[in-house]
């Protein structure tokens, strides 16, 4: 049984999809630890009433020494002992150092279909284009940003009249479908692509 933490910073929407569907009995994983770089993220509280261990480092107090912050993010994770993390709308960047550590056994979820739009507003990025189709992929994490192997994507179709806001919500529900697929595949082993219908 795979312990997976998941690291948020805000409501947790892709984190609670993940939650509800380890607690299915034949997920090869559980969840150990919830742990944000925002004490008031709305995410902990959602964890907690669903009976998972919740964790709150600010990296606020650090200010640029992203190294100090995650030092101290490093205690309750390790503590936590996982065997997967998941990134799960986490707005922090992560050092090359911290990233190294957990090499192949962390994922992100990305509201874009990697390659295209690494980085932020990637729904505006995508309007701007007069993109036919968005989405989101889950990836490994690597030292280079929202740029690691590619594990599974979910495609949207971009409608007449989507704002950043509308596309954002129909991604969204693809990413909730996505992610626990992909982590599912990824407990066992099989790193083969998912690639939703
Ligand atoms: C989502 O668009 C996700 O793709 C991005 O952060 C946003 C919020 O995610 N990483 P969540 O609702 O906090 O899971």
């Amino acid at each position: 049984m795979k312990r997976v933490a998941l690291l948020i910073s805000g409501g947790g929407s892709n984190m609670l999809a993940l939650v509800r569907d380890m607690a299915e009995e034949d997920h090869p994983a559980r969840p150990v630890l919830v742990l944000s770089n925002d004490p008031a993220a709305a995410g902990l509280t959602r964890a907690a009433d669903l009976g998972v261990p919740t964790a709150a480092v600010d990296h606020r107090p650090f200010g640029r020494d992203r190294a100090a912050f995650e030092t101290a993010l490093l205690e309750p994770l390790l503590a936590a002992k996982p065997d997967i993390l998941c990134l799960a709308g986490f707005m922090r960047i992560l050092t090359p150092g911290f990233v190294t550590r957990f090499e192949g056994r962390m994922l992100n979820i990305h509201p874009s279909l990697l390659p295209k739009y690494p980085g932020l507003h990637t729904h505006q990025r995508a309007l701007d284009a007069g993109d036919a189709e968005a989405g989101c992929s889950v990836h490994e994490v690597t030292a280079d940003l929202d740029a690691g192997p590619i594990l599974g994507q979910a495609r949207v179709p971009v409608l007449p009249g989507d704002t950043a806001e509308t596309l954002a919500a129909r991604v969204l529900t693809q990413e909730h479908r996505l992610y626990p697929a992909v982590l599912r595949r990824f407990a066992t082993g099989d790193r083969r692509p998912v690639l939703l219908p």
